[in-house]
């Protein structure tokens, strides 16, 4: 318990996003919402509860999200209730129990939101992050899968990421994967005891979570153990080869990497991975596969998805690394006036602004120029408009760019238009109805 007025700290494993990083939060989301858009995802909006049987089921009972990291607790009426650690389950739920189905077709979703892990917090590594994702339920095709990466490239491309690996692999289907784990198992029973503990545990419990493994001395071991890439099914294998043909049409270069299984139990067929180089030990910029028997698991009719989630948190950390995105100043306009008959005029020009959507602050304190000058370079304003008595009496006000450090005279009406221009804006036609 805290003491009375001991100062109460956020939780270990959550941050606050600061008006100082949140600008580039929104730039990356505002360009994830253009690439869904082109590419027909409409977003869906699920709850952060859920109950608890729906992690249970889908990422399933022995993997390391369900057994080791999730907020679970006992609601007032004594129903067990999660956090949800990922959002693809709740998709799928929101998708069976809406019917949605029902409208025939392939449904294209995104969404952004938090996700809760009890994971030790290390550099991009949460208790609380947040992800941005997209599924697509309704289709088997190999066609799909390529799209969905292809989408994937696009946006990392627009947030001018480079150095990025895309991984991919197989996990086959319940058929094959039963037969794979025949063999993995007996393969297992031979080196078992050379693994960690976790391993041993896994030999057992879910003998696929073993590839997983990131202890450095059970590499060597766990490379000899057979690949689920050779065991697959005709028509298994020839999915695969139809995604692997379908991103070479696209020329989207990838690694076949046989040990990528996911730390999720619902994955069939199709498994992916984008790494970054720039994020140290937690790489995983985000991860992916097909879900084909999720929603039979859930309750709900035969209905193959596919999508992605991308570590917002991470995704965040790179863009800001590369430092290859360009962000708006924060501010458009600061309006800066001298002398009282100038303070009307300048409060007037500020609602203008803002009522044409431009950002504008204005002082309502007089003070001196060189003071103004100061918080319009504190508020890292891309122009002031500067007012004094005399510009009052001509009517003609001074406008200067703060990265150009050029200035002019400009009236009102020019005013809008000019900083309208240069913020890249539409400029209404002369004569058009203003929004004063
Ligand atoms: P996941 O691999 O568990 O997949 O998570 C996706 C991404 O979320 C990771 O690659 C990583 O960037 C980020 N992430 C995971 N845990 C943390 C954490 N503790 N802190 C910061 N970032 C984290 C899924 O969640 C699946 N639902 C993806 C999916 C969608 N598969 C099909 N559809």
């Amino acid at each position: 318990m805290s003491k009375k007025n001991e100062f109460i700290q956020s939780v270990k494993g959550t941050r606050d996003l600061l008006p100082g990083e949140t600008p580039l939060w929104q730039r990356v989301e505002e360009e994830a919402r253009k690439v869904f858009a082109a590419y027909n995802f409409r977003e869906i909006r699920t709850p952060i509860l859920e109950q608890t049987a729906l992690f249970a089921r889908s990422v399933g009972t022995d993997t390391d999200i369900v057994t080791k990291e999730m907020y679970t607790f006992q609601d007032r009426d004594n129903e067990s209730l999660t956090l949800r650690p990922e959002a693809t389950a709740s998709v799928v739920r929101a998708y069976i129990e809406h019917g949605l189905y029902n409208e025939g077709g392939i449904h294209k979703l995104y969404y952004f939101g938090p996700m809760f892990r009890r994971e030790r917090p290390q550099k991009g590594r949460y208790r609380q992050f947040y992800q941005i994702g997209a599924e697509v339920l309704g289709s088997d095709h190999p066609a799909i899968d390529a799209e969905v990466l292809e989408m994937l490239m696009l946006l990392l491309e627009r947030l001018g990421l480079k150095e990025l690996k895309l991984l991919i692999n197989s996990v086959g289907c319940s058929k094959c994967r039963s037969e794979y784990l025949k063999k993995l198992r007996h393969a297992l029973e031979g080196v078992k005891a050379q693994l960690c503990a976790d391993c041993q545990r896994r030999a057992h419990t879910n003998p696929l979570r073993v590839l997983d493994c990131k202890v450095e001395a059970d590499q060597p071991i766990i490379e000899k153990l057979p690949h689920i890439l050779d065991h697959l099914c005709p028509e298994c294998r020839q999915h695969f080869d139809c995604v692997t043909s379908e991103l070479d049409e696209r020329g989207i270069a990838y690694e076949i990497v046989p040990r990528l299984v996911r730390g999720l139990d619902y994955y069939t067929r199709t498994t992916f991975e984008i790494t970054s180089g720039a994020l140290g030990a937690q790489n995983a910029l985000l991860g992916g596969g097909r879900y084909d028997g999720l929603s039979e698991m859930l309750g709900g009719p035969p209905a193959p998805g596919i999508g992605f989630a991308i570590g917002q948190d991470r995704l965040v950390l790179t863009v800001e690394e590369s430092a290859a995105l360009e962000l708006k100043a924060p501010l458009a306009v600061y309006v800066a006036w001298m002398g009282e008959a100038a303070q009307e005029p300048a409060g007037r020009l500020a609602r203008q602004l803002r009522r044409e959507g431009i950002s504008a602050e204005v002082s309502f304190q007089p003070m001196k120029l060189k003071k103004s000058m100061g918080i319009a370079n504190k508020l890292q304003a891309r122009h002031t408009v500067i007012i004094g008595e005399e510009e009052v009496a001509t009517g003609q006000y001074q406008l200067k760019d703060m990265e150009t450090g050029e200035q002019k005279a400009v009236d009102a009406i020019q005013l809008v238009a000019s900083i309208k221009e240069k913020l890249g804006e539409p400029v209404r036609a002369a004569g058009e109805p203003s929004a004063q």
